[in-house]
């Protein structure tokens, strides 16, 4: 099979974990007998930086003509002067609109290896394997009106939601619930919110569409509560975009660290941009220090839902479990005792992503042995 990407680094940290995860795709590609091309565009502040539009024109045409997207980070301190429509964030969201990315697969697993990176207690968040499903196309993060009012003395967003925007988004829970442990938690703000007091109504009404599906509702606050204090309870989170940020970064920082999640941002066609939940972490960015972990997953993911290569997905997870597995860690897996220690036993982005990729290899020639 020939797999058509295009390949958008991004900011900060976005390129170095493209490139580590590229390898990987490689060695993924030649050990399954497939072949790529990675059609490499700019977005974000380094567009902007370059021509003046943080999503160029031939970076979304490289976007829609791509079987799928692969996407590092957008974000850079610099931007903070720029009109806000030109920042790397809006290059973002536009993106995923263009694309038509409604819906947001966060994974969330406890990797047996990195018990000990959690800040929890081991027998606290054990067993913790959910997927948040983030509505990803409307809500708080695009609804109209929004921007400055009265003179910039005040300023407006909108969380509207239209009954068929929650009617797509609760399907791709119940079905993805299905593939799984057989139940969705709707995440809501039901008691103050009108559009949240809507969500629920409709995604009781989706739920009866899968009666083999258990369907439970939980008001936002509580669910931040609940991912501490029982983090392993949880199957599927259905929620709308804000509370689908907010809590993604809770849930990864349960299991560990933000440098592992993966996400797949999908709709109803096939393909999708898949791309890591953390962001171009600038303080860091060019150190060579960034864990490529999420980018190298988002790809597995890009595999699995693009393209059905189940076999090479789980490859490319096994290799991850098992690289952990050996002891590597980047520096943001090392929990606990003397920074500077913790930071010396580290392996940088480019160490992971080549031991990666040479699990992968190893893999399959003990597969065949
Ligand atoms: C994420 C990010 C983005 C979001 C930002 C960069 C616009 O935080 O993917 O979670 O808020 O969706
Ligand atoms: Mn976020």
């Amino acid at each position: 099979m020939k797999w058509r990407l295009a390949v958008l680094g991004g900011d900060g940290v976005g390129p170095e974990v493209m490139e580590a995860s590229l390898e990987v795709l490689r060695a993924t590609a030649e050990r399954y007998g497939h072949e790529f091309t990675a059609d490499l565009k700019d977005v974000g502040f380094a567009a902007y930086e370059r021509c003046g539009n943080p999503l160029p024109e031939e970076t979304l045409a490289a976007c829609r003509s791509a079987d799928a997207v692969l996407l590092g980070a957008v974000g850079d301190p610099r931007s903070e002067g720029v009109p806000v429509e030109l920042r790397p964030e809006a290059a973002l969201l536009a993106l995923r609109k263009e694309m038509g990315c409604y819906a947001n697969l966060r994974p969330v697993r406890l990797l047996p290896a990195l018990a000990s990176a959690s800040p929890l207690r081991p027998e606290i968040v054990d067993g913790t394997d959910l997927v948040i499903v983030r509505e990803l196309a409307g809500g708080l993060y695009y609804s109209e009106p929004r921007g400055p009012i009265e003179d910039g003395r005040a300023a407006v967003d909108t969380m509207k939601y239209h009954q068929d925007e929650v009617v797509r988004i609760a399907r791709v829970a119940f079905e993805t619930a299905r593939g799984r442990r057989k139940s969705v938690l709707s995440v809501d703000k039901a008691n103050v919110l009108h559009s949240s007091r809507l969500w629920r109504r409709v995604v009781d009404e989706i739920a009866e569409e899968y009666p083999d599906v258990e369907c439970a509702h939980m008001l936002v606050d509580r669910a931040a509560m609940e991912l501490v204090l029982n983090p392993s309870s949880f199957d599927v989170m259905l929620m709308p975009n804000l509370f689908g940020d907010v809590l993604s970064d809770e849930a990864a920082a349960v299991v560990g660290s933000i440098g592992l999640l993966a996400s797949a941002s999908i709709g109803s066609g096939s393909g999708g941009i898949f791309e890591p939940v953390h962001g171009s972490a600038p303080d860091i960015a060019g150190t060579g220090t960034a864990n490529p972990l999420a980018m190298i997953l988002s790809a597995a993911l890009l595999l699995r839902h693009v393209y059905s290569l189940e076999e090479e997905a789980v490859a490319i997870e096994s290799a991850v479990g098992q690289v952990l597995e050996d002891g590597l860690r980047t520096s943001d897996l090392i929990r606990g005792g003397d920074v500077e220690e913790a930071g010396a036993g580290a392996v940088g982005t480019a160490e992971m992503g080549a031991a990666v990729a040479a699990a992968i290899t190893n893999v399959g020639m003990s597969a065949n042995a």
